[in-house]
């Protein structure tokens, strides 16, 4: 099954128990025109990237909220930073309102400004986001840990942001789990002290981020997978978990995105998390 691309209606009470029950099964749900104004001064944030060009993305993090990656005059790079602060507070809104389910649970990690067209240079195939693949962060353990993120396309010229999106994480997950190597305790422990890991490597990390390669270097599985080609017109929003959701990004420039954590044991229902969904497939609990 293809990921369904769910369109939610904004007018009167939002339904949120189905809403979530389609994100948990991993659908993306689209908001076609939720609020979020841009003001004057803003308006140069999407007519030219404020970025210093080093990384992909410009963004703030945590409470501190630190810029980084931003180009421009210190007022620009201040009003940038409360742009991305608003951006937080929007998505906390979109949560609270319509995935009531989730409010109060969820803690927001990075907020991204990416102004830059989605990289077409011939870019390492690890880096290569065109590719379908879920998301893992090879620094940064996710454990028992969900990423769900919020993004809306604020192109000011009618420029699509491009996805194509694949099959369920579960088809995919039993063509490509026999091919993975076995995962070691010890290698994990040993990343963790040498500090190349934030924290311990689980083996749902080490699962994902081989999935996450073996899925990109797959050039059969890309191209004859099976798939679907969605547009997201600018002031749209949407959201998914993107560690369940095949997704690959195939155009267009100017958008936000935030990035949220759920624990597995605060979703509706885990069972339909990819860690279970992993050890289903096993056939035994994940160490
Ligand atoms: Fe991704």
């Amino acid at each position: 099954m293809i990921s369904p691309i769910l369109t939610v209606p904004e007018a009167g009470a939002s339904p949120g128990a189905p809403l979530v029950d389609a994100l948990e099964g991993g659908a993306v749900l689209v908001f076609p025109s939720l609020d979020f104004p841009l003001d004057a001064f803003e308006q140069r944030f999407v007519e030219r990237p404020f970025a210093d060009g080093k990384a992909k993305n410009v963004n703030i993090r945590g409470e501190a909220a630190t810029l980084k990656g931003a180009a421009g005059t210190e007022e620009e790079q201040a009003r940038l930073r409360d742009l991305l602060i608003r951006y937080r507070a929007f998505a906390r809104d979109l949560i609270e309102r319509h995935l009531p389910a989730y409010a109060g649970k969820v803690s927001f990690a990075g907020t991204s400004y990416r102004p830059f067209d989605v990289d077409q240079r011939k870019l390492s195939w690890r880096r290569d986001d065109t590719r379908l693949h879920v998301d893992a962060f090879p620094s940064n353990p996710i454990g028992e840990k969900r990423i769900l993120r919020i993004f809306r396309n604020i192109n000011p010229n009618g420029q699509s942001r491009l996805w194509r999106v694949g099959e369920d994480f579960g088809s995919m997950a039993e063509k490509f789990l026999p091919r993975l190597p076995g995962y070691s305790p010890l290698s994990a422990r040993l990343l963790s002290a040498l500090r190349i890991t934030k924290a311990r490597r689980s083996e749902y990390d080490h699962l994902m981020l081989h999935l996450h390669d073996a899925l990109k270097q797959d050039m059969t599985y890309q191209g004859s997978a099976p798939q679907a080609d969605v547009e997201f017109a600018p002031g749209q929003t949407w959201v998914t978990f993107s560690d369940l959701v095949m997704h690959g990004a195939m155009g267009g420039r100017y958008m936000l995105e935030q990035t949220a954590y759920l624990a597995v044991a605060d979703q509706v229902d885990p069972e339909r998390s990819p860690q279970r969904i992993l050890a289903r497939k096993l056939g035994r609990p994940l160490q």
